[in-house]
């Protein structure tokens, strides 16, 4: 029966050879993928520069990003901060493994959304969790201007044992779900104008000067802190759709307005994305 065959033997290119082999499944998996959601603005919020300051830093952010809600869409995701810290090394202290300390820091990056959500909600923007972001954000985004999520990618048990602290924080997790989804940009707020040659708040940072523009390349070769995690660099040089993220100061009243509305007010680092 030819009709049974057919149905049996589904052609697929992949399916007569192995996925190891670079050379064969380029022609087939090589494109560039889709933009899912490519007028989504994606800013993730410091959770030791923004949210540990309380509402010194809280209030007027919240305001500006009041403000900005009728000009964009925006998926805002929140970084763990200091109790993050602090869970690092009381589990450190007792030897977890870095699989279990990346969802106790992942749920502290999940508390400081809930807290910016709530000063949001008069404008109908909701706290929402992982499996929501993956599969019902263009809903939630019809619905409202904003949704609130972690930064922090699921890794979760999966994380990569490369270090004892956890190498996927919010920064890796913004980044990657903002190139998976194509989003028209990621800017990363911090309390610091931007990258600077060294840490301008570490002793001698009066000599840091501040790198207006650079690559995740260049930045690779630098020596020293960042801050940002490290492991963003490797990230952003495989980049598929973002061929750029800038870092603002969040404790600036405008700057992140003026970085979604495309203007170079902080660092602008070019990813490994080519252009479309
Ligand atoms: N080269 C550098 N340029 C600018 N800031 C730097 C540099 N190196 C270190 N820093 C420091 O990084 C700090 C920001 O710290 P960090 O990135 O850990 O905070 P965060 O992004 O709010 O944290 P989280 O990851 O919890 O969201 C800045 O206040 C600054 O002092
Ligand atoms: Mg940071």
């Amino acid at each position: 029966m030819p009709e049974t065959t057919s149905i049996k033997h589904v052609a697929s290119p992949l399916a007569r050879q192995t996925l190891l082999d670079g050379d064969l499944t380029r022609p087939v998996a090589g494109g560039r993928p889709i933009r899912i959601l490519p007028w989504l603005q994606v800013v993730k919020i410091g959770g030791r520069s923004i949210m540990d300051r309380g509402r010194e830093a809280i209030l007027p952010i919240v305001e500006e990003i009041r403000k900005l809600l009728p000009e964009h869409r925006l998926l805002i995701l929140t970084g763990a901060g200091l109790r993050a810290r602090h869970v690092y090394s009381v589990g450190l202290d007792l030897g977890l493994p870095v699989g279990s300390l990346a969802p106790l820091a992942a749920s502290e990056a999940g508390q400081n959304g809930h807290i910016l959500a709530a000063m949001l909600a008069p404008e109908g923007v909701s706290y929402v969790e992982h499996p929501t972001i993956a599969n019902q954000l263009a809903i939630h985004l019809s619905a409202a201007r904003a949704v609130v999520g972690s930064a922090f990618p699921p890794y979760h048990h999966h994380e990569f044992p490369i270090s004892r602290i956890p190498p996927h924080r919010a920064d890796a997790g913004a980044f990657l779900l903002a190139d998976a989804l194509g989003a028209a940009g990621l800017t990363i707020v911090e309390d610091v104008d931007g990258v600077y040659t060294r840490d301008p708040k570490s002793p001698g940072g009066e000599q840091a000067t501040l790198l207006r523009e650079t690559s995740a390349a260049d930045l690779a070769k630098h020596q020293g802190t960042l801050p940002f995690d490290p492991v963003l660099l490797e990230i952003m040089a495989n980049a598929r759709h973002l061929e750029r993220v800038q870092i603002v100061n969040g404790l600036v009243p405008g700057r992140l307005t003026a970085a979604l509305r495309g203007e170079h007010v902080g660092t602008i680092i070019r990813t490994g994305a080519r252009p479309a």
